[in-house]
């Protein structure tokens, strides 16, 4: 009896694997998968250090304000502005260091009380093994402030299934162009 017990607990195993078990039932458009069927094999963690450039202003403008925002008072904090970029982001904090790819969306001023922003990009990779994938950056960014964290709330590629966090950290600030370099240290769990 207790040598018989194991093998229909086996058997047991194999049926509800195969039938994607109780709570995996079938609706036609829908169905349970073994994450490894997608190549999904251990989660791991990765460090980025990359240096983003906002050029405002100049021959290599990579941000254009599409919308200023009201001519008033609030606009000290230039809230309601919104511009759209096409930012450079590379290995060192020179523009002319080696191009490792581009953080393209937007940002615009969502606070009344100071410079903050709301940043949506994407991380676009453009070197080695991470050519073609994405990182997408959702978060709150007071531009002035030493640290800003924003969450990694996604990605495509290497990146499916990314989650992390982002500090930004200003390198450069030029207060007559606006043009900025900050560095990012990015940290992401993905397969
Ligand atoms: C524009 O970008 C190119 C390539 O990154 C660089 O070689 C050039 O010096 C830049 N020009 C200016 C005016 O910053
Ligand atoms: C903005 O604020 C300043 C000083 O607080 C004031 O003198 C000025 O009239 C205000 N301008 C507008 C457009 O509200
Ligand atoms: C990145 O991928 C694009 C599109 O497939 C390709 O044209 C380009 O040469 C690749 N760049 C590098 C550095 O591998
Ligand atoms: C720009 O920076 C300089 C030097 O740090 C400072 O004296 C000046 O007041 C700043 N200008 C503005 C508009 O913030």
């Amino acid at each position: 009896m207790a040598g018989i017990l194991p093998k229909y607990a086996l058997l047991f195993i194999i049926f509800f694997y195969f039938n994607g078990g109780a709570a995996g039932k079938s609706l036609g458009f829908s169905r349970v998968l073994n994450p490894a069927t997608i190549g999904l094999k251990k989660e791991k963690l990765t460090h980025f250090r990359l240096f983003w450039h906002d050029i405002v202003i100049g021959r290599n403008q990579s941000a254009v304000k599409v919308a200023a925002g009201p001519a008033t008072n609030a606009s000290a904090t230039m809230f309601g502005a919104v511009s759209i970029i096409d930012d450079a982001l590379t290995e060192g904090p020179e523009l002319s260091s080696k191009l490792l790819g581009r953080a393209q969306g937007l940002y615009s001023s969502a606070s009344k009380s100071e410079v903050g922003l709301f940043m949506a990009m994407n991380f676009a990779f453009m070197v080695g093994k991470y050519n073609g994938s994405t990182i997408t950056i959702l978060g709150r960014n007071t531009v002035f402030s030493k640290v800003r964290e924003m969450p990694v709330i996604g990605g495509s590629g290497l990146f499916r299934f990314a989650r992390g966090y982002a500090q930004a950290r200003t390198q450069k600030f030029d207060n007559k162009s606006g043009n900025a370099i900050v560095e990012y240290n990015i940290f992401i769990l993905h397969y």
